[in-house]
């Protein structure tokens, strides 16, 4: 108390009002209770600002800038730094750690007189640091930070990668102190400033209050007392700082109902614990060494004096809440962590309902220094793939030294992992890394490798259980397709993640069929079989019916249902795995490998037999039809449309024509109409008794015959194949004259109609006059184009 009254003598109105804020200051707080000492203490010494910093703070103070609470971020970024150091320093020298065995970050605000203050046990400062740190910068930073901010006034944000953070203090404040005690200066120091020209430097009239470290204290501005509000101030450093690895407490209090055992004594205990509080400070001891619960003597007073009988009192209760969470958890050991730990992190830290499908939790080594823990959600975001790309980058929090550095890493992951969600604190960034430059490091894509390859192996994990991985799998399907189309790098890993429905799937002891993968429908593979099958479609039940299966699955070979669009693209990119042939069995010419020479002569005279039918078809139907062969594909369906080898397919075709619209005027387009034109080869089962009695009806010379050509048709319209139907009146006509023919109705035979036309209305002689003449008007205005 001493050295107070001292500081404050000599000027009555400085007396009283110190007095007030005293009285305040410890009615409402039991530590804040050092007042600053003014600016203009004896024994201060003056200096002006380096024009940079002249410059810089005058950027800063006239700032319209928003976010002012970064300032938060980045004194506890320094401080954070500050302990590093000297916990650092105290591995081999425990001589600096002796003064103050804490490494600890505290946070205080007093609402009554303004000041917030940041306090940390790191390694201070000397004088002359002091002086040099808070009183220069070096001028590169600053032109660099000038350039930024005078380009983009967002960019004060940033400041802390400029080197200049300090002095974001100054956007909530007018007056900052900074006190600060470095072990090898015996004198704890005063800096002060009040604007951007000069800064006073003094020797702390209190002495050496802090053993070690720096306390920082902001008299804040009229529109920034919100930082003086506790919740506020706790949900800053949740937002920035919760991962920091040494404790923050934050001073808070709240008034608790307390039962009063006399009512007599709670004014008396207000006053002992002042008188205590006191002898503390006399005996040098900093006030804020422990926790302290105290009462609110004017509350308590108020209460006493009110109602003698009460039997509670309203009681101020202060506290050191710890902020952040204790150890960061990706900073544990894996082998410590149980799932539940990193489920509630995530849902805490992802603002995630469900628990994740699965986290990974590693080190990154050799090249780069990290640790990264991830996470695949249960489920995707809605519209992945239609959603903006910018609404995926929180899902990365970049910490360097677990000091939060930025959510915003534009393209880290590639588009078709953007949903893992995950942490990635890196030893090897400096600190003071910018969320521009951190982008192109070579380190980041160092990381960015690691990052992949881990979700894929975490994903290959999860596969091993078919029942957990299959809807996980239908969650993200779209995204491992895309990937096989981005990624080649990666697209071995990501096919063998697959699942397919396949005729040959294995059968669950519900009765369900699992998907399969490519790895085991290889295994399972028949003798002499020439490639993995696979048809694509949009309908399983219509696809397990599709004719051009029935030659394959007679054989007992398997064949892949592909039901999703991404198949047609991804069977474009992927044409074999683990050197098997994958064969689209709508497409080309069919081979089963069990081919030996008597069969192959059969065919070839079954071709011969057929030829002129085949002929007569390609004839018929040249429009569609490039050629018509005996096909091998076909057991039980009469005939089928197959597409070319780089053709399209039928459901090919559905999802361009789907997308016709938007491909129109684009290079696209073209590619549209030269695959929507191009024609099919028809195949012809000749095993079949229609194709036999067709090809009897042709060489039989009945060929020009109406009757054959609408059979024919009749029976290319109900061919199989997924390809879109575009002639659906004929469609109809043919179907009612297949009906016609099996009810033996005459083809000519036409049905009686017996409504009768209504009468014209007689239009009056005089309107029919000038409607005559319109006409000729509009002649001649023809005439005159
Ligand atoms: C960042 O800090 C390092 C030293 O840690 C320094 O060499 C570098 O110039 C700084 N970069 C910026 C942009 O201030
Ligand atoms: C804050 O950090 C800067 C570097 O960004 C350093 O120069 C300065 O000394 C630190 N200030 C305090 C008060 O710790
Ligand atoms: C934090 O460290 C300071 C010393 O710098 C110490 O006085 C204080 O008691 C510590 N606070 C907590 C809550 O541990
Ligand atoms: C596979 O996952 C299912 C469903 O989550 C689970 O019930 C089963 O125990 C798992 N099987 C193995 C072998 O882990």
């Amino acid at each position: 108390m001493k050295h107070r009254r001292r500081r404050t003598a000599g000027n009555p109105r400085k007396l009283l009002l110190a007095l007030v804020a005293l009285f305040l200051v410890s009615a409402l707080s039991a530590s804040a209770s050092d007042v600053p000492p003014p600016a203009t203490e004896a024994g201060a010494e003056e200096f002006a600002f380096q024009t940079e910093v002249s410059r810089v703070m005058n950027i800063i103070i006239n700032s319209l800038y928003k976010t002012k609470e970064i300032f938060l971020r980045e004194l506890i970024s320094n401080a954070s730094d500050a302990v590093d150091k000297v916990r650092f320093l105290g591995i081999t020298d425990k001589a600096v750690l002796q003064d103050n065995a804490y490494l600890n970050i505290t946070i205080e605000a007093d609402p009554a007189s303004r000041w917030l203050t940041i306090q940390d046990s790191g390694i201070g400062m000397t004088k002359a640091e002091l002086k040099k740190n808070l009183g220069t910068i070096a001028k590169s930073g600053t032109a660099d930070f000038i350039s930024a901010v005078e380009k983009n006034k967002d960019e004060l944000g940033l400041i802390g990668q400029f080197g200049v953070g300090f002095y974001s203090a100054f956007l909530v404040a007018d007056r900052v102190q900074v006190i600060s005690k470095h072990p090898s200066d015996p004198v704890q120091h005063v800096w002060e400033s009040t604007d951007a020209s000069k800064f006073t430097l003094a020797e702390d009239p209190s002495g050496n209050t802090l053993g070690r470290g720096t306390r920082i204290r902001l008299h804040l501005k009229d529109d920034a007392t919100e930082f003086l509000d506790q919740t506020k101030l706790r949900e800053l450093v949740k937002k920035y700082s919760e991962f920091v690895q040494f404790p923050i407490y934050l001073r808070t209090t709240k008034t608790v109902e307390v039962e009063a055992e006399e009512p007599e004594t709670p004014a008396a205990d207000a006053a002992d614990a002042a008188e205590k509080k006191d002898e503390e400070a006399k005996e040098d001891k900093p006030v804020d060494d422990e926790m302290v619960v105290e009462d609110a003597p004017d509350a308590a007073k108020a209460d006493a004096a009110g109602d003698k009988k009460a039997k509670t009192v309203s009681e101020e209760v202060v506290d050191w809440e710890q902020v952040n969470v204790n150890k960061p958890i990706w900073l544990r050991s894996a082998a410590d962590v149980p799932t539940e730990d990193y489920n509630a992190f995530f849902k805490a830290y992802f603002n995630d309902a469900d628990d994740p499908a699965a986290h990974i939790h590693f080190k990154g080594e050799g090249g780069s220094d990290f640790k990264s823990l991830l996470f695949i959600p249960r489920r995707p975001p809605n519209n992945m793939f239609q959603a903006d790309p910018q609404s995926f980058i929180r899902n990365i929090k970049l910490f360097v030294r677990r000091v939060f550095i930025t959510d915003e890493l534009i393209d880290f992951l590639p588009r078709y992992l953007s949903f893992i969600k995950g942490v990635i604190d890196s030893d090897d960034f400096p600190l003071n890394v910018s969320r521009e430059t951190v982008q192109q490091t070579r380190l980041l894509k160092v990381i960015k490798n690691k990052v992949v390859s881990k979700t894929l192996q975490m994903f290959k994990t999860l596969a091993r259980n078919a029942t957990s991985y299959e809807p996980l799998y239908k969650a993200y399907a779209s995204n491992l397709k895309a990937g096989i189309l981005e990624d080649t790098r990666n697209a071995k890993k990501l096919t063998q993640l697959l699942r397919f429905h396949s005729t040959g799937a294995p059968v669950a002891d519900d009765g369900r069929t699992y998907m399969t993968s490519l790895d085991d429908y290889v295994e399972r593979m028949r003798k002499g079989q020439q490639g993995i099958y696979f048809l694509t479609g949009n309908d399983l039940d219509q696809m397990r019916k599709s004719p051009y299966l029935e030659a394959l699955t007679t054989r007992g070979y398997e064949v892949l249902l592909m039901d999703e669009s991404l198949d047609e693209y991804v069977t474009q990119s992927v044409t074999e795995f683990d050197g098997v042939k994958l064969i689209n069995v709508g497409k080309g010419k069919l081979t089963f490998g069990d081919e030996d020479d008597a069969a192959k002569s059969a065919e070839k005279e079954l071709a011969d037999e057929f030829q002129p039918l085949t002929t007569w078809l390609t004839e018929q139907f040249k429009d569609t039809v490039d050629k018509t062969l005996v096909s091998n594909r076909l057991t039980t369906t009469p005939c089928a449309l197959i597409a070319a080898e780089g053709g399209w397919t039928g459901r090919m075709q559905e999802i361009m024509e789907a997308q016709k619209a938007a491909l129109a005027n684009s290079p696209g387009a073209f590619m549209y109409e030269h695959f929507a034109r191009q024609k099919k080869t028809l195949e012809i089962n000749p095993n079949h008794p229609v194709m036999r009695a067709l090809l009897e009806r042709v060489e039989d010379d009945a060929a020009d015959n109406d009757d054959t050509r609408d059979l024919a048709r009749s029976l290319l319209a109900w061919i199989k194949g997924g390809y879109p139907i575009k002639d659906l009146d004929g469609i109809a006509r043919r179907i009612e004259t297949a009906v016609r023919l099996g009810l033996k109705v005459d083809l000519d035979a036409k049905a009686k109609v017996d409504v009768k036309e209504a009468p014209v209305v007689e239009a009056p002689a005089k309107k029919k006059a000038e409607a005559k003449a319109d006409d000729e008007d509009e002649e001649a205005a023809h005439d005159e184009l």
